[in-house]
């Protein structure tokens, strides 16, 4: 009976063991994941998550590091390189989005997010590759430019966004 009670205990005691291996296992996987080029291979279910989840992040990122982080040491170039690499795959998914949230809209327009997004993915290569090549001079105008995208196709599809968020981040006293 005690013998069948501690067989018991070993046995649970085991089975703990096993799931908490387990759970760390799916934990630290989950982690790499977020942690790797995770944004290249995440899926956004609507064009507003891309831009929140995706697009936004990267910005951000890329005009703190570029404005307000001097000195660029090597290892932030590098960080801006990936960063911008990973915008330039984000404005490819923009058009993507013309047959669920830009469907209201016609030739004209459609033609605009088309272009406006291939606009933005040339500005944020060509980020990229000063970034990579240590040219820092090129850093803030080409950040600039791929600012003035970010606002013309908001201000043709988001009137409110392009005066609030996307305000030139080096005007500001
Ligand atoms: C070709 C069009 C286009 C381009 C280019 C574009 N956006 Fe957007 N963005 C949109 C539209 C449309 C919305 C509005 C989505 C909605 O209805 O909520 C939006 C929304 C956003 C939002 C708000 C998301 C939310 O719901 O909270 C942010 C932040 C944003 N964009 C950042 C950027 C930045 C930064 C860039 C440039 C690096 C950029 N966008 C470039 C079309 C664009």
């Amino acid at each position: 009976m005690i013998s069948a009670t501690r067989d018991r205990s070993v046995r649970v005691a085991q089975a703990a063991v096993i799931l908490s291996v387990l759970l760390v296992g799916i934990f630290a996987q989950t982690h790499a994941r977020v942690k790797g080029s995770a944004t290249s291979s995440k899926e956004f279910t609507s064009l507003p998550q891309l831009m929140k989840d995706g697009i936004h992040e990267q910005f951000t990122f890329l005009s703190f590091t570029i404005w307000h982080d001097s000195p660029l040491t090597k290892q932030k170039l590098n960080s801006v390189a990936k960063s911008a690499s990973l915008l330039q795959e984000l404005a490819v998914r923009i058009p993507t989005y013309k047959a669920s949230y830009f469907s209201k809209y016609r030739g004209e327009d459609l033609a605009l997010v088309d272009a406006v997004s291939a606009e933005m993915e040339t500005l944020a290569l060509s980020l990229s590759h000063a970034a990579a090549n240590g040219d820092e001079k090129s850093l803030e105008p080409l950040l600039t430019q791929l600012e003035e995208k970010c606002n013309s196709c908001h201000s043709k599809f988001k009137q409110e966004l392009s005066i609030q968020n996307v305000e030139p981040t080096q005007l500001k006293k």
